[in-house]
């Protein structure tokens, strides 16, 4: 048993309660009480540690990341959806080949000193899998399908069943093999209905990146645009779009998937996911510097999905850090009052991203998983804001109930 304590807890509840000068009584397994500093140490007088001018969070959780993008550091373009895609299919080779490891380990050891104790990791090729399995981190760890040709279907089939099963072999209270389907436009549908059965079959969490671009919703509209040239320059055929918006939705009955960007989403495509028990994850930065567009949070509110905040890849991002890309999302969303959107933020990644998944975390409550951040912040209210503005690194992170070393070799 241990105690752990700070100036402020934030529990992140719907509410957003805050304690103050306040502490975490944890095993290894779970949160056993949360109360005042002062009581819970006559109850475990050894193993505490009170934090000074600090505050107190769940570990967060980035629940959208692209590892194995760790290369991209001006390979790629910005500015504009198509111009990027293009230089995805160009530099995906170069981007996997080098030296991928040691990159992917420094983001790592990065997330983890951001204060991020939980990702969902898209995976495209499985070159992630060992690094994150054998990393601190829990890991929900989406084995990522793509494929438009119908010659293809059986092979990538067959692939992402021995990248699943290779997953699989890790299976553990820290990792959770999953399955993603990379788009609508990108997913030939005999491919998209064999993942959909295995995903059924096997009770797996499920991600799609879903009308992210003007570009893709111009595609699956009106059958135009970037699209129709994409698949000509690249695959050297003419395309039809493969799937309605609407039908393309209609697929997911019961399998509550997390839907990835929805930037171009109107009113009742959102309430058909909220319908579905999906939820809906927004990476801000990243879809600034492809996009030029951020998603509209009082459309979310209207039809009551809470999002979840996440940074997509390197490919789309300069960072991993989630303090990064809520600071940046607090100076984008004008219009909002500061500290209630300080707080919508932190609990997108904190609180709604632990209730999307079956695992109890996200939350400073008994029962849940002992998994802490704590940050150094000097505040006497705006604690949210304050947050927001002041912390770039973690002061300390607890995963499973143990201190993570976050400087050194980890
Ligand atoms: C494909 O691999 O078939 C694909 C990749 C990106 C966009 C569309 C299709
Ligand atoms: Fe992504």
């Amino acid at each position: 048993m241990q105690l752990i304590g700070a100036d402020f807890l934030l529990i992140c509840d719907e509410k957003f309660e805050i304690l103050k000068n306040a502490g975490i009584l944890f095993d290894k397994e779970q949160i056993l009480e949360i109360g005042e500093y002062n009581e819970l140490v006559k109850k475990s007088p050894q193993n505490t540690q009170y934090y000074k001018q600090s505050v107190i969070t769940p570990a967060l959780c980035n629940l959208h990341l692209h590892l194995e993008f760790a290369q991209n550091k001006g390979i790629l373009n910005f500015g504009n959806f198509g111009r990027w895609l293009d230089s995805i299919i160009v530099n995906r080779d170069l981007l996997m080949s080098g030296n991928l490891e040691k990159e992917m380990q420094k983001d790592i050891k990065h997330l983890l000193q951001s204060g991020i104790g939980f990702v969902g990791a898209i995976s495209s090729y499985g070159y992630d899998l060992e690094i994150l399995a054998h990393s601190p981190l829990r890991v929900l760890y989406f084995n990522e399908v793509i494929g438009s040709k119908a010659e293809m279907v059986e092979a990538l089939y067959q692939n992402t069943l021995m990248r699943l099963n290779a997953s699989r072999e890790f299976a553990s209270e820290r990792f959770f093999p999953a399955l993603a389907i990379h788009s609508p436009y990108s997913v030939h549908p005999m491919l998209f209905s064999e993942i959909l059965t295995l995903t059924k079959q096997e009770n797996l969490p499920l991600s799609i990146h879903f009308l992210e671009s003007y570009e893709e919703r111009e595609w699956l509209e009106h059958k135009r645009g970037y699209f129709r040239d994409f698949f000509k320059k690249f695959f050297h055929t003419t395309m039809q779009p493969f799937y309605s918006i609407e039908a393309f939705l209609d697929s997911f009955k019961e399998l509550q998937p997390y839907f990835v960007h929805c930037l171009q989403a109107n009113k009742d495509e959102l309430q058909k996911i909220k319908n579905l028990g999906g939820r809906l994850i927004s990476c801000p930065k990243s879809n600034r510097l492809l996009n030029n567009t951020l998603l509209d949070l009082s459309l979310c509110q209207e039809v009551g999905i809470s999002p979840i905040f996440a940074t997509d890849g390197k490919s789309s991002n300069d960072t991993l850090s989630l303090l990064d890309e809520l600071r940046v999302a607090l100076y984008a969303y004008k219009g909002y009052d500061l500290e209630e959107l300080a707080k919508i933020l932190l609990l997108g990644v904190t609180y709604y991203a632990g209730k999307s998944c079956n695992i109890k975390i996200g939350s400073l409550q008994a029962g849940y998983k002992p998994d802490f951040a704590v940050f150094k912040v000097e505040a006497r209210e705006q604690i949210a804001l304050s947050l927001l503005l002041q912390a770039k690194t973690a002061e300390a992170l607890y995963i499973a109930g143990e201190e993570i070393n976050l400087r050194g070799d980890m």
